[in-house]
């Protein structure tokens, strides 16, 4: 049987069914698939059961895989997965003051070539809480007027993986870690390159300022846009069930997780990122 492609009605969002991922895919299913990624930005595979290589193995269907500069939480069995998880006792728990990754973001636009997509896969999460929320970049550059399209086109914007919001959600860097991180600079509106749409290319977490503009301005501009991104017209609320993987197109997208259950429930997700590496 074939699988089946269901739209979440959200603004973003497709549910794959019908699909076992442990087994190799055909190449026609795997064309389906990055075609349903570029339609809909964020596909989601319910009921999943993966071994870490089973999972490196598909993550490349989108991609060649590159690492995260954590390389503490790198997967033992599989390095071009990383571990985020709060439980301490694995070796591979995080730490910091709140949940890792609660603050928007475009994984990895701080590197002056970013990923094309990226992968999540719940191994364990609490009964309650620990959402993620998703937001279409798409749709948030389209319904700005026309006027602030066009000068938007203009701007660029210092990315750093340390600047923006949710200090408190990240792990400290080493100093050689931080060597390997400096300042890059992006345009504000990105032009996908297959699907040929813009988008709006600036995230809380990682968009230090706009090149263009003196501080105050910048910060103005940027939080205009932040709160206007993050309407609910604009999101689509993930509720993880162990086995759920998620992939995602970071050139349209971001995302933020929620937190919202207790420090005693376990939660562990497995993540890659995938394609890119590209002057944008
Ligand atoms: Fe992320």
């Amino acid at each position: 049987m074939s699988h089946t492609i269901a739209p979440t009605g959200s603004a973003l969002g497709a549910i794959i069914t019908e699909l076992n991922l442990s087994r190799p895919l055909d190449d026609d299913i795997a064309a389906s698939l990055r075609t349903a990624l570029l339609e809909h930005v964020l596909l989601v595979f319910p009921g999943q059961t993966l071994t870490p290589k089973q999972l490196a193995k598909f993550c490349r269907l989108f991609g060649s895989i590159t690492r995260h500069i954590l390389d503490q939480f790198h997967h033992p069995e599989e390095p071009d997965l990383s571990i985020i998880s709060n439980v301490v006792e694995s070796g591979k728990g995080r730490t910091t003051a709140r949940m890792a990754g609660s603050y928007w973001h475009s994984d990895l636009s701080y590197i002056a070539e970013p990923v094309d997509a990226s992968m999540l896969y719940a191994v364990e999460v609490p009964q309650t809480g620990g959402d993620t929320l998703f937001a279409n970049l798409y749709e948030a550059f389209e319904a700005l007027p026309v006027d602030t399209q066009a000068s938007l086109r203009d701007l660029t914007a210092v990315h750093n993986l340390m600047s923006g919001n949710g200090t408190d959600a990240k792990v400290a860097l080493t100093d050689s870690q931080r060597t390997r991180v400096p300042d890059v600079i992006h345009p504000v509106v990105r032009r996908h390159p297959e699907t040929g749409r813009e988008a709006l290319f600036v995230n809380p977490g990682f968009t230090r300022r706009i090149v263009e503009l003196d501080q105050t301005k910048s910060d103005a501009l940027l939080a205009e846009l932040y709160a206007h991104a993050t309407r609910e017209c604009f999101i689509y609320r993930h509720k993880w069930t162990a086995g759920d993987l998620t992939l995602f197109d970071g050139r349209a997208s971001m995302h933020s997780a929620t937190g919202g259950y207790p420090s005693t429930a376990r939660r562990t997700l497995w993540r890659a990122f995938m394609g890119g590496r590209y002057k944008i």
